[in-house]
């Protein structure tokens, strides 16, 4: 392979590509952004790798989740601590039902860049440039919004540090109410539309649960601590490479080179051509790598991906996002386990249900079901049952606010409930009644794995 460096990405053809119009400015952009301190560190880097290494073996499961299209605007104390501890609450039922320790990782501090299926938007018979998300440019339909500005990068670098700020510095004071699952907000269960024994059940484990971390409150803070700590893993989709590529550098003492806006950046469906620019780049750097996998993939494609980006087959580098669709995820998964499986190559399934399973509504409102987004994620499992794979993941789309999004779920929203909260700036997400919900559905699912030997 030919030699790599933080920008041997531009010699390759590259898609969504976006159109600064002034080199210049871009120019000075990115020498400032590689002058600012790394927003996470490589030991960071290197602690969520081993952390991988171990859930591929079965021993940990990934919690993975957050906004679509993270917002300049919504990066507030409540918004961010409500997104915080939904994963939190998340990762205590998933502990419970799996038993095995959850890794949290939010799309989060730079989930701010977005694919777009078209390069423009027409309303009303003007045509601007799509919305490409914070880091390119503005959501208001305005030609000065939507032009592309290269210092949106910056001012995304400053708001994702803000948000790593707050989001280490919570402490488990902070979220001391979530140690006690009975003042968790699951009156929601209590919906006549669901049905007695799911019911009995949520109750049942919220009592075990709150039992559980009681009686190790009662062993030794410590524990209940190290159980609810709010680790700071973050993630986002690597799309702007002017933007990884400027804060990616090497360190003292430590060989290769670390993208360090992130701990875990992927790359998605619509960027991983095999000879293209978002390959290139990520096969260089040390960081754990996702990759988002529709149904399209071929099953040749996907073994290549894996020996570009993971060429030595280390342990805890690479993360296989499926988004398959409910529909078509019995059929689509199989191949590509089997020939992952078959070339030997190592990665870290993970089940990305929403992606897959987006619809519009007659009102022409992109939505999602609950029952879908949960088929895809049990079909999964049982996909990887029946393979003898481990399903070692989740991937959410999800905020702990009360927005109306998706629809469905015991909290019951239909497609007339869409119009009250819908915030999103991209996609419909879960909101905190639906995420918490689906996490029961899990640990449920969860339950059936077989045990692992302790860590
Ligand atoms: C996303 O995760 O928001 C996304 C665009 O996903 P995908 O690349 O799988 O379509
Ligand atoms: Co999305």
């Amino acid at each position: 392979m030919s030699t790599w460096s933080p920008t041997s990405w531009k010699t390759k053809p590259i898609t969504q590509d976006v159109a600064y119009e002034d080199p210049k400015e871009l120019e000075d952009v990115v020498t400032a952004l590689s002058r600012l301190p790394p927003l996470v560190t490589s030991w960071e880097v290197e602690r969520l790798r081993e952390l991988l290494a171990e859930a591929q073996q079965g021993r940990r499961f990934l919690l993975q989740g957050g906004d679509c299209a993270e917002s300049l605007f919504d990066c507030r104390p409540d918004i961010i601590t409500n997104r915080q501890k939904i994963i939190l609450q998340m990762s205590l039922v998933l502990i419970h039902g799996g038993h095995r320790p959850v890794i949290r990782v939010g799309r989060i501090a730079g989930q701010y860049a977005k694919p777009r299926s078209k390069p423009t938007e027409v309303r009303g018979g003007v045509e601007l440039p799509s919305y490409f998300g914070d880091l390119v440019n503005r959501p208001e339909f305005t030609p000065e919004a939507r032009r592309a500005d290269p210092r949106l990068m910056l001012a995304c670098y400053h708001h994702a540090a803000m948000t790593l700020n707050f989001v280490r510095s919570l402490s488990d004071g902070g979220f001391a109410d979530v140690h006690h699952p009975e003042y968790w907000d699951l009156s929601f269960f209590r919906n006549a539309a669901v049905p007695s024994e799911l019911r009995e059940e949520y109750e049942q484990t919220t009592r075990k649960l709150g039992e559980a971390l009681r009686f190790m409150e009662a062993l030794g803070e410590r524990k209940v601590a190290e159980l609810t700590r709010v680790d700071s893993f973050t993630s986002h989709e690597g799309l702007n490479l002017h933007y990884e590529s400027a804060q990616t550098r090497q360190v003292p003492w430590r060989k290769g080179w670390y993208d360090l806006t992130t701990h875990l950046p992927w790359i998605g469906e619509r960027t991983r051509a095999p000879d293209g620019a978002h390959l290139e780049f990520f096969r260089g750097i040390r960081n754990p790598v996702g990759v988002k996998l529709g149904p399209s993939v071929s099953p040749e494609n996907a073994v290549r991906l894996a020996e570009q980006l993971n060429p030595d087959n280390e342990p805890g580098k690479l993360v296989f996002i499926t988004r398959m669709g409910a529909q078509r995820v019995q059929d689509a998964l199989p191949p590509v386990v089997e020939a992952l499986r078959g070339a030997g190559r190592l990665v870290l399934w993970v089940c990305d249900p929403m992606h897959g399973n987006t619809v519009s509504t007659s009102s022409g409102i992109k939505t999602r079901s609950f029952n879908d987004v949960l088929r895809e994620v049990e079909s999964s499992f049982d996909v990887h049952e029946r393979l003898g794979s481990y399903l070692g993941g989740v991937h959410f789309e999800l905020t702990g606010e009360d927005v109306t999004e998706c629809v469905g779920g015991a909290v019951g929203i239909t497609e007339q409930d869409l119009e009250r909260n819908y915030a999103t700036l991209c996609d419909p997400r879960l909101n905190y009644r639906q995420a918490l919900e689906m996490s029961f559905h899990i640990a449920r699912r969860m339950s059936r794995l077989p045990r692992v030997p302790r860590l």
